[in-house]
């Protein structure tokens, strides 16, 4: 039995055919495209961009911005040539059994678990933090022991308990409250960008790339110092050209989601032509209004005194405007709701992919005979968030987050071009252009990003798949269906079924 066995695509989408593991095919092109946006705008720009502005870059800040969405650009041709071949869920997951091996998939699996799980506790609790000012600006302050910091983080367990009904209920009433959400979290920023151009003081932009400057006292070893300062053996520095790009592998965060959409790729209803634009549409967007909320912000305010807590509404109360902090905390309420949701959804398709194939306990991939959902995971999910948000204090954790998307994003490049070798055949309705210079671009723009991570987050990284192979070769790694050969198990079905599920009609 090898490791690096592969699940043929025909396999793949075949088994989506299968009725008890059947999802409902609903989405659009513009469903998708808000869905991405949806998940796409979030704490990176409300809460991060504020930060790394103000401890790493300056107004070079926009410069990261580029940077990372370059980065996630190719990345996104990439997912798209996969998401229109392999139109099944659990997006690079899926990929990456079909290309590069069992083993690989089951690593690019699980960082992507990590990416969702984690990235929606993060977000939940930013999310808690915002609500927090907003109920204190409205005179009814949330008691700190069961606030934001506290205790239990009591509103992000609330949070993520109510997305948790939702998306065991069924995922276009999901996207009908998503619609809404980021209708909402796109005014607030246009209104950031419109609003704000107008005390823009142009003096703020010098220096644009401030020199760069020792981050410690005593130089020397810094667990926060990025890998790369650490492998080459310099001092740990911020600002300047490093600062830079230390800032890009941060502000990364604030585009990761658009890959989500690939995860949804079996709920589309024409996956081979939405999917693409959906992926591009939603990143294009979201980099524009980034870049130009970034000038904006840190036009409005020196980068020496920006609030790397609450960037956007406090630059509003430095230049005396009260009420308009207010709408904007109103307004990343509102936005990070919907990253939250469509973290978990994301979490869910790819739990859903990989029990599906028996890489975790196939039972967990049944769907519910109504709802037409994976309610088991969902569930799951939703627990293992609410824990984590409520608990613990991973507000900071967004790095953990880079780092396993990163690592996806390398393996599914390179899944490209194995892709095309294996089965030129395949009908692809999406191809990234100039493969494989861009493909292979892609992987080393995104490796240079995580070596720009901390030296922390790298030993943290190394313990998750430490976890991920441990948890592999004591089960997926004897029990996959692949190495099994077993069908889907309609005796294990016949066993748990409750009744019969019938297949949805007129798809
Ligand atoms: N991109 C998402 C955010 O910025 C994760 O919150």
């Amino acid at each position: 039995m090898s490791v690096l066995r592969t699940k043929s695509i025909e396999q793949s989408i075949a088994d989506t055919d299968e009725p008890e593991y059947q999802l409902k095919k609903s989405l659009t092109a513009l469903d998708l495209t808000v869905f991405g946006v949806g998940v796409v705008i979030g704490a990176g720009i409300f809460t991060l961009t504020g930060r790394v502005a103000h401890q790493m870059t300056g107004p070079a800040i926009i410069i990261s911005f580029v940077v990372a969405a370059i980065c996630c650009a190719l990345a996104a041709m990439c997912y798209a040539e996969f998401a229109s071949t392999v139109p099944v869920s659990g997006s690079a997951y899926t990929f990456s059994y079909a290309s590069l091996g069992e083993v690989f998939a089951w690593i690019i699996g699980w960082d992507l678990i990590l990416e969702m799980f984690l990235g929606a506790s993060v977000v939940a609790q930013g999310w808690s933090a915002y609500l927090g000012v907003l109920m204190e600006n409205f005179g009814l302050p949330i008691p700190a022991a069961v606030g934001y910091g506290g205790v239990v983080d009591l509103p992000a367990i609330l949070l993520v308990v109510a997305l948790g009904v939702l998306i065991t209920v069924g995922i276009k009433e999901s996207m009908r409250v998503n619609l809404v959400l980021v209708a909402v979290k796109l005014f607030i920023v246009l209104f950031v960008i419109v609003a704000g151009a107008m005390f823009i003081n142009p003096a703020n932009y010098s220096p644009f790339i401030p020199e760069a400057a020792p981050t410690e006292a005593t130089a020397g070893f810094s667990w926060t110092q990025p890998l790369l300062q650490w492998l080459t053996g310099s001092a740990p520095m911020a600002f300047g050209w490093s600062g830079v790009f230390a800032g890009a592998a941060l502000v990364f965060f604030a585009y990761i989601g658009f890959d989500v959409v690939a995860t949804t790729a079996e709920e589309a209803k024409n996956p081979q032509k939405d999917l693409p634009v959906g992926i591009i549409a939603s990143l294009t967007i979201c980099t524009v209004l980034y870049c130009a909320v970034a000038f904006v912000v840190t036009g409005m305010v020196n980068y020496t005194e920006i609030d790397p807590k609450a960037a956007l509404a406090s630059a509003f109360v430095h230049h005396g405007q009260a009420w308009m902090a207010t709408l904007i905390s109103a307004g990343a309420v509102a936005g990070l709701t919907t990253v939250v949701l469509t973290l978990m959804i994301g979490a869910t398709r790819i739990i859903f992919a990989m029990s599906r194939d028996n890489l975790l306990p196939i039972r967990l991939a049944k769907v519910h005979p109504k709802f037409r959902t994976p309610w088991m995971i969902s569930i799951l999910v939703t627990a293992v968030c609410a824990i984590t948000a409520g608990f613990t204090p991973i507000g900071v954790l967004e790095e953990m987050v880079n780092i396993g998307t990163l690592t996806a994003f390398i393996l599914v490049s390179i899944a490209v071009v194995v892709l095309r070798r294996k089965r030129p055949d395949l009908p692809r309705a999406f191809k990234v252009p100039l493969s494989p210079v861009l493909p292979v671009l892609s992987a080393v723009i995104c490796l240079y990003l995580t070596l720009n991570l901390s030296l922390e987050t790298w030993v943290r990284f190394v313990g998750w798949m430490a976890i991920g192979f441990a948890i592999y070769f004591a089960y997926g790694y004897r029990r996959a269906r692949l190495a099994t050969g077993a069908a889907l198990p309609h005796d294990v079905q016949a066993a748990m079924d409750d009744g019969v599920v019938k297949r949805p009609e007129a798809q």
